[in-house]
């Protein structure tokens, strides 16, 4: 429990995050030449430039560095919640938006990282539900627009990660709501989270092969 409880996050010379989880964090950091991990207003301003997307950013668990100045963090709410074990889930992103209507214009952004919420079955009031967000009974056309959204924001040959914790719903049932097809991914356990890497095809007619299959 107190393992974590002085946890801070630090970018240290290199860039490279770094995080510490005693008190003597902070003297550790001053030893070293370590930054906090807090966006300064000029990163911000840079952020809003940003070359990276997470339409879904959540807590931002994923992230190394939560403030990351490349990205832009969005999500359809700003909340906090105290966990069962007493720790605090921040969801504080940039901007808040729906993945399925994005506010930003075509070919925006070079990376977009999508990690959707992955539950048809939690409870509305649930831990799982602070933390991931829930399906609706509609997801099929929400993740479909949402492919389809982050597609549009990326620029040519852009890159788009796709995250899928495969709890409910089979990972093949969802990446048939998009036409594009993943270039390779990863597959790790606990729960089977699949790791997609898509490739935004710059050609216009790059479709036509399943057009005239179908
Ligand atoms: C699986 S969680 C993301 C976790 C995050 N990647 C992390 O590292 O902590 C999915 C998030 O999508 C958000 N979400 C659900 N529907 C959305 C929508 N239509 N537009 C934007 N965000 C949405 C939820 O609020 C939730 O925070």
């Amino acid at each position: 429990m107190s393992t974590f409880k002085n946890r801070k996050l630090w970018i240290d010379s290199r860039g490279m995050p770094v995080i510490t989880t005693t008190s003597n964090g902070a003297r550790n950091a001053e030893h070293w030449g370590w930054t906090p991990a807090i966006a300064t207003p000029s990163e911000m301003a840079g952020r809003m430039t940003g070359k990276v997307l997470d339409p879904t950013c959540g807590a931002r668990m994923m992230w190394f560095n939560k403030t990351d100045p490349r990205a832009i963090y969005g999500d359809q709410r700003t909340e906090t919640h105290t966990l069962c074990d007493g720790r605090t889930l921040n969801i504080t992103p940039d901007v808040e938006l729906d993945f399925r209507e994005l506010p930003f214009a075509d070919e925006t952004f070079r990376l977009v990282v999508f990690d959707p919420p992955h539950l048809t079955n939690v409870g509305h009031s649930s831990w799982l539900a602070a933390k991931y967000g829930r399906l609706l009974p509609s997801w099929q056309d929400d993740i479909t627009a949402g492919f389809a959204e982050c597609f549009r924001v990326l620029k040519p040959e852009g890159i788009l990660i796709f995250k899928w914790p495969e709890v409910q719903v089979p990972l093949g049932d969802v990446l048939a709501c998009t036409p594009e097809k993943p270039l390779f991914g990863h597959t790790g356990t606990n729960p089977t989270t699949h790791w997609m890497t898509f490739m935004k095809d710059a050609s216009p007619d790059h479709h036509s092969d399943k057009e005239t299959d179908a």
